[in-house]
């Protein structure tokens, strides 16, 4: 596996593949890579003959006071990782070489409205550094697929319509999320909760079964089940910032035959932000 630091070398190594005639797929992660990022690397070689992976902690995506001191890094591990999961390139850059012009000055793109809804409006200019940071790998490595997971579920719908509103010609796939076996999402902030607040954690998917099945029987009464959902997990010992039920598509209020429904939520757990989704197809 080769590991690229400068844009230069990620440039000529993409080229030279490309010009053999391979297909390029892109891994964006901000690293301390768990099962969940790994399979989204088996997914993107299904998909191209050649997989870069970025491990990247993007300054702009955190807000004022989160946890970008604090996040993770374990490189040396994530390289060990990689290698295992054959990768064929590993792009670690530095924030001078994403934001040639400094992160204060930085040319954003941002969709609207989704951008503000759900997690957004929980975390002002996440979503702009998510779509600015994404943007930018895109034209660095020039990826004919891009791997996603549904795990963000309102990420992975913000890139689509980023993708789509500025034609950029990448495909975007998605991946199931991967959990523990007690249902967990695997997730890098798992690690900042305490054992005990890790018994409570898998508390978050059960809530979102619990509606998915009430949904299924039949109830319609969104805001009735949101706020139960929300009761539930606040009983638990959760701060939730939002249950949510929406059109899967393009996560607007369903109606009442809406058939593609998502379930998404948000909670705090101790210093842990939480979040997680359930599709659910009538
Ligand atoms: P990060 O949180 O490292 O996640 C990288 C990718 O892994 C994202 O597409 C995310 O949805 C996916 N992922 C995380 N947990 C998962 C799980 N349990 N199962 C399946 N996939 C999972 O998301 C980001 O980084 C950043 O916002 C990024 C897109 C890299 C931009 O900085």
């Amino acid at each position: 596996m080769l590991v690229v630091k400068s844009r230069q070398e990620l440039r000529d190594r993409v080229r030279e593949w490309r010009q053999k005639g391979d297909h390029i797929a892109l891994v964006p992660t901000m690293g301390n890579l768990h099962d969940g990022h790994l399979s989204l690397i088996d997914l993107a070689r299904e998909h191209a003959e050649r997989v870069v992976v970025s491990v990247f902690v993007n300054p702009t995506q955190f807000e004022p006071g989160g946890d970008f001191e604090k996040y993770p890094r374990t490189l040396a591990t994530d390289k060990r990782k990689l290698k295992r999961a054959q990768a064929d390139l590993l792009f670690v850059p530095d924030v001078e070489t994403m934001y040639p012009f400094g992160t204060a000055d930085a040319t954003t793109v941002s969709v609207p409205k989704l951008r503000d809804d759900l997690c957004g409006a929980f975390r002002p200019g996440h979503f702009d550094g998510v779509t600015s940071v994404v943007g930018r790998l895109f034209g660095l490595v020039l990826p004919d697929v891009a791997v996603f997971g549904q795990k963000d579920y309102q990420q992975q719908l913000v890139i689509r319509r980023m993708v789509e509103d500025l034609h950029w010609p990448v495909r975007i796939v998605s991946g199931a999320t991967v959990r523990e076996a007690d249902g967990l999402a695997y997730s890098s902030r798992n690690q900042y909760l305490t054992e005990d607040e890790r018994r409570i954690a898998p508390s978050l998917y059960e809530v979102l079964q619990k509606l998915g099945r009430e949904l299924q029987a039949g109830k319609r009464e969104f805001r009735q089940l949101e706020d139960q959902a929300t009761a539930t997990l606040a009983a638990k010992g959760f701060s939730p910032d939002y249950v949510a039920i929406r059109r899967a598509v393009n996560l607007q209020a369903p109606d009442r035959d809406t058939d593609e429904l998502v379930i998404l939520a948000a909670a705090r757990l101790g210093s842990a932000r939480l979040i997680d989704n359930l599709v659910v197809e009538i």
